[in-house]
C-alpha cells in the first residue's frame, strides 16, 4: 500500500517547493524546479535547482532538497513533491529517482505539480522499479 500524507502536509509541501522555485538559478535553460521533500519528523525541506556556466555541474532541485533533509539530521524521505511548469508533469530525473531511493522505500508518494495544480502522483517503485538500494549491500538495512 502507498504510504500517504494528510492534505494540510500536501499542501505544506506544494508552497515550500513553489517558494523555493522562485530562487532557482537557472540562467542557461530558464526551467526553474522546486523540490520538497517530507522527512520522518514531519518537517519539510525544500530546494532548487542550481545550474553553472560548466554544465554538468548544476543540480537539480530534488539533490538541493535532500541535501537539506540530510543536513538537517534527517533520516527518511515519507514524501516528495516536485513543481515545474511546462507541458507536462515534470518526473525527477533518474539520477534523482537513485538519489531519493536512498533515503526512501518503493511507496513513498511523489507528487508533480505545477503553479496551479497537482498533475499527477506517483510512487518512487513506479519511477524506479527493481532498484538497487542501501540493502543490497546491507540486508539489515
Ligand atoms: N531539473 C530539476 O531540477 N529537477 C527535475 O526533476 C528535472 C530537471 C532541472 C535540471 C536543469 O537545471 C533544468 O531542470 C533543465 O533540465
Amino acid at each position: 500500500m502507498p504510504i500517504d500524507v494528510d492534505e494540510p502536509t500536501l499542501q505544506r509541501l506544494l508552497a515550500a517547493a513553489r517558494s523555493v522555485r522562485v530562487h532557482a538559478h537557472v540562467p542557461y535553460s530558464k526551467f526553474a524546479v522546486g523540490a520538497a521533500l517530507l522527512d520522518e519528523q514531519g518537517r519539510i525541506h525544500a530546494g532548487c535547482n542550481v545550474e553553472n556556466a560548466a554544465y554538468p555541474q548544476g543540480l537539480c532541485a530534488e539533490a538541493g532538497a535532500l541535501a537539506q533533509l540530510v543536513a538537517a539530521g534527517g533520516r527518511r524521505i515519507e514524501a516528495a513533491v516536485i513543481v515545474g511548469v511546462a507541458d507536462r508533469p515534470i518526473t525527477p530525473c533518474g539520477g534523482c529517482r537513485q538519489k531519493l531511493r536512498e533515503f526512501a522505500g518503493d511507496a513513498v508518494p511523489i507528487w508533480v505539480a505545477d503553479l496551479n495544480q497537482v498533475q499527477a502522483r506517483f510512487t518512487l517503485g513506479e519511477l524506479l522499479p527493481a532498484s538497487f538500494g542501501p540493502s543490497h549491500l546491507d540486508p539489515r538495512r
